[in-house]
């Protein structure tokens, strides 16, 4: 099993990412939860955090050639190998950032999601359940299941040591993540 994860923020020091790297946790943490004893390691999903969103191109049609753009490839590339994907995104201007609707709409025509479950995270003082909200149905329509949104409110002071510290919050992400893992692992119909 294996599982991206993108954030919306292109910061570097990011409470998205810091988000990100919890749910890169869990995913990860989730392998022993039940496992039996001794369990072969390499049943643990493995998780990569996909950085190269800033690297892309603003999407224009004209340039959606084969061979695609270095970084429209990578991008493409990296979500084909998934089987299920983690977004988590701060909220911009009562929206999500402009860098992370490129990056889905370079995927529209090319169909990376189309059979894999998403999980959407958005982190910021409000929540960013409007960003969810416009969200939502983007991934709705690119991809194969939509789990949540889970939107953690006033972030900021919930991160620490690059960690969400926040345990309602955590335990939400784990359900969701719960949630992600069984539908990435159920035959697809
Ligand atoms: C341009 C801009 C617009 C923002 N608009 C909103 C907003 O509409 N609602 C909100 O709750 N926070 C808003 N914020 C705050 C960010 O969502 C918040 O600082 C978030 O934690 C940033 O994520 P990051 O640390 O992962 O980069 C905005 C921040 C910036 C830079």
């Amino acid at each position: 099993m294996h599982v991206v994860g993108v954030s919306g923020s292109l910061q570097a020091r990011s409470n998205t990412g810091a988000v990100l790297a919890s749910v890169a946790d869990l995913v990860t943490l989730r392998a022993d939860i039940g496992a039996p004893p001794g369990a072969a390691v390499a049943t643990a999903p493995t998780f990569e955090v996909f950085g190269g969103i800033e690297e892309l191109p603003h999407f224009n049609p004209d340039r959606d050639v084969d061979p695609p753009h270095p970084a429209v490839g990578a991008w493409r590339s990296a979500l084909a190998a998934a089987d299920a994907v983690v977004i988590a995104t701060p909220e911009y201007a009562h929206g999500y950032p402009g860098a992370l609707k490129d990056a889905l709409d370079w995927i529209v025509g090319s169909g990376e999601l189309v059979d894999t479950p998403v999980l959407l995270v958005t982190a910021s003082g409000s929540g960013g359940v409007r960003a969810a909200q416009a969200l939502g149905p983007v991934i709705e329509v690119i991809a194969g299941q939509l789990v949540g949104p889970i939107s953690i409110w006033g972030v900021a002071p919930k991160v620490t040591d690059g960690r969400l510290t926040d345990p309602d919050d955590l335990d939400a992400l784990a359900s969701a993540v719960e949630l992600l893992l069984s539908l990435a692992a159920a035959p697809s119909v």
